[in-house]
C-alpha cells in the first residue's frame, strides 16, 4: 500500500477556512462582524477618511502626513488621463459589458505601459497609483461612449469619488453625493483574501506584472457570486416591487434553494460592518430622490431574512450600493466596475505583498477520475 492510499489527503474545497499566507494589509473577524485596515477600524475610516487617505494608508502602510496626503492627491489628479489608443479601444467594444471593457482596457494598458515587467517596489506603486486615477477614467469614457456622448476630460480640482461622477454625468455632484461616492471608495478598497485578491497573488506569484494581475483580479470580480450581487440586488427589488411581496419572494426563492443576493458571506457570520455605513446613506437617498420604495422594499427583505441570521447569513455590503448607484444615476450593468475602481488599492498592496516575499501558489487537487488504463487505438473505440 503506497503512502497516498494509507492516508487519504484531506479536500478543502473552495480553500474553505484555509491560511495560505500572511498580509499586513487588513484583518477581518468575521465572528465579531469586524474589518480594519492596517489596524483602523473601517467605522473610523469610512467617518473620517477620504479615499484618498485610505489609498495613501494601503499602498503606504501609514495615514498620510497633510503633506503626504497632497503629493498622492496630485499624483492620483495629474495621472487621470488614458491614451487615445484606449479610447480608441473602449469605443471599438462600447456595446460590450463595463467589466468586459474595464479588463480589456486595463490589459491593454499594460501592453502601452513602456516598463511593464519591472516589478520593484517603486515601479509598482507608481503603476498601481497611475491605475487608480485611471481605471473611473476607462469606466466613465465606456458609459459616455455608449450613451453616444463624448468622454469629459477628467477634473484636475475634483476629489477621486467627486471627479467620477463628474466624468460620468458631465456636472459636478452635489457634497453629498460626492462624499457617499467616497465612502462606498472607502468601504471597497481592500477586503483580505477574497476571490479577486487572491487571483491577483497567483497572478504576481508567477513574476506576471501588475497589469496581468489586475487583469486577471477584474474578471474574478465580474461573477455574481463576488462583485455582481449589487446589481442582482436591484433586480430582486424591481421584482419584489412591494415591501408587502417581500416575505413571499424570499420564501419562493428558498424553497427553490437558491440564494439571496446581498446576503451571506464567505467569512462574515455577523453582520458585514461595511453594511452599516451604507444602509443610512441608501435611506436618507432614498428620500431625498422622493423614491422611498427603494428603501422600503429592501428593509422588508431584510426583515424576512432575519430568521437565516442565526445561520450566519446577514445582509453584505452590495446589499445596499446598488440602491445607492441607481439614485446616483449610474445604470446597472456599471455597479460591478464601481466595485473594482475602489478595489485598485487593495489589489495593488497585496500583489506587492506577494511580489516581496513571493512563493509561487500551486496547490493539489486529489485524482478521482477513472483508474490507470491501457491505450485503446481509435479503431478499437466506442
Ligand atoms: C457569498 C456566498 C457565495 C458565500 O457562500 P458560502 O461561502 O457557501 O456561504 P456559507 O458557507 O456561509 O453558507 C452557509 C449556508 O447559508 C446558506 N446561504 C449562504 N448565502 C445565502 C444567501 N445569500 N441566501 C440564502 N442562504 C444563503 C448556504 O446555502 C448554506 O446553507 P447550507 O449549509 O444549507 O448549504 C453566498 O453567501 C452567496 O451566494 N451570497 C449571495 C451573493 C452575494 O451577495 N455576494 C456578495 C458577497 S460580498
Amino acid at each position: 500500500m503506497s503512502e497516498f492510499e494509507a492516508e487519504a489527503p484531506r479536500v478543502h474545497r473552495g480553500l474553505k477556512d484555509v491560511y495560505f499566507d500572511r498580509s499586513g494589509v487588513s484583518s477581518i473577524d468575521g465572528r465579531a462582524g469586524e474589518l480594519r485596515y492596517r489596524g483602523y477600524s473601517i467605522h473610523d475610516l469610512a467617518e473620517n477618511a477620504t479615499f484618498e487617505e485610505v489609498c495613501a494608508l494601503l499602498l503606504y502602510g501609514e495615514l498620510p502626513t497633510r503633506s503626504q496626503l497632497s503629493e498622492i492627491d496630485s499624483e492620483l489628479k495629474a495621472s487621470r488621463a488614458i491614451p487615445a489608443e484606449i479610447h480608441a479601444l473602449i469605443a471599438s467594444l462600447k456595446h460590450a459589458h463595463p467589466m468586459e471593457v474595464l479588463r480589456t482596457a486595463v490589459s491593454a494598458l499594460g501592453a502601452l505601459c513602456p516598463e511593464p515587467s519591472d516589478t520593484s517596489t517603486s515601479t509598482l506603486l507608481r503603476q498601481g497609483l497611475r491605475l487608480t486615477a485611471q481605471v473611473p477614467t476607462i469606466i466613465t469614457s465606456h458609459y459616455r461612449l455608449r450613451q453616444g456622448l463624448n468622454p469629459v476630460e477628467p477634473s484636475r480640482e475634483l476629489a477621486h469619488g467627486a471627479n467620477f461622477l463628474y466624468m460620468l454625468h458631465g456636472i459636478q455632484p452635489t457634497a453629498d453625493a460626492a462624499r457617499i461616492m467616497d465612502v462606498d471608495l472607502v468601504l471597497h478598497a481592500e477586503h483580505g483574501s477574497n476571490a479577486s485578491s487572491f487571483t491577483a497573488r497567483v497572478v504576481a506569484g508567477t513574476g506576471a506584472n501588475l497589469y496581468a494581475a489586475l487583469t486577471a483580479a477584474i474578471g474574478a470580480l465580474s461573477g455574481p457570486a463576488h462583485g455582481g450581487a449589487a446589481e442582482d440586488v436591484i433586480r430582486m427589488v424591481r421584482e419584489i416591487g412591494e415591501p408587502a411581496n417581500a416575505a413571499a419572494w424570499v420564501k419562493e426563492k428558498r424553497a427553490q434553494r437558491e440564494p439571496i443576493m446581498g446576503f451571506g458571506h464567505r467569512v462574515y457570520r455577523a453582520k458585514d460592518p461595511r453594511a452599516r455605513h451604507l444602509s443610512d446613506r441608501a435611506e436618507r437617498l432614498s428620500h431625498e430622490f422622493g423614491q422611498p420604495q427603494w428603501y422600503a422594499v429592501l428593509q422588508a427583505v431584510v426583515e424576512a431574512m432575519q430568521p437565516y441570521s442565526r445561520l450566519g447569513v446577514n445582509v453584505n455590503v452590495d446589499f445596499y450600493a446598488g440602491v445607492i448607484y441607481h439614485l446616483l444615476g449610474i445604470p446597472q450593468d456599471f455597479f460591478v466596475p464601481i466595485f473594482a475602481m475602489g478595489r485598485v488599492p487593495g489589489w495593488v498592496i497585496q500583489v506587492r505583498e506577494q511580489v516581496e516575499n513571493n512563493i509561487l501558489i500551486r496547490p493539489l487537487t486529489v485524482y478521482d477520475g477513472p483508474p490507470s488504463r491501457g491505450w485503446v487505438p481509435i479503431d478499437a473505440r466506442g
